[in-house]
């Protein structure tokens, strides 16, 4: 995607303040996910670094879900739910972590074969736990961590040094 469409992308971010709890400026990406051209561009540059190198999307819930959709429809791939737990009737895999505001875990449907290269995508990276967590979920199910990509990195929260190596394609 061109410089043009990432800003027309980003500039889709609805900001709240105080939101989940005060002092706290709350990014969401809805509108950018309402918009045909804004979703298709931010799927495009997710996947762009990792071309050729995975054989399934991981999203993580909830919109991830969406991104993983959308980017597989574009590349050709198939979709891994990675989803909060508790939803599953049996699950593969399960992981505990600490997340930004509380605990949480994550179950993966038994569905990779060894070996399949996954990219992970979700829509924010914050303190880094549940990217982390699904890194260690796809290792658990016997598949292979093609890469990690978010919409939104939220610096100052040490995500980056938790999760690992990470595409993000805007800062905040
Ligand atoms: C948000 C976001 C990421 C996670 C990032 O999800 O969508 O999945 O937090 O935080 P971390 O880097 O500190 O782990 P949330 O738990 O709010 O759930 P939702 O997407 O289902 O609303």
């Amino acid at each position: 995607p061109s410089e043009a469409e990432m800003a027309y992308a980003e500039s889709l971010f609805a900001l709240t303040p105080d939101f989940p709890e005060p002092g706290v400026l709350f990014r969401d990406i809805s509108p950018m996910l309402a918009d045909p051209k804004a979703l298709r561009t931010t799927a495009e540059a997710l996947i762009h670094p990792f071309s050729g190198q995975f054989d399934i999307i991981a999203g993580i819930e909830a919109r991830g879900f969406v991104l993983a959709g959308v980017m597989a429809g574009v590349c050709g791939s198939g979709v891994l739910p990675v989803r909060k737990a508790g939803k599953l009737p049996d699950p593969a895999g399960y992981v505990e972590y600490a997340l930004e505001y509380g605990t949480a875990a994550i179950e993966a449907p038994g569905v990779l074969k060894p070996g399949q290269r996954v990219l992970l995508v979700d829509d924010v990276l914050a303190t880094g736990g549940t990217l982390a967590a699904s890194r260690t979920l796809v290792q658990q199910l016997g598949a292979e961590v093609a890469g990690a990509a978010v919409v939104l990195e939220l610096e100052g929260l040490g995500g980056r040094e938790v999760a690992g190596e990470v595409h993000a394609l805007f800062n905040a």
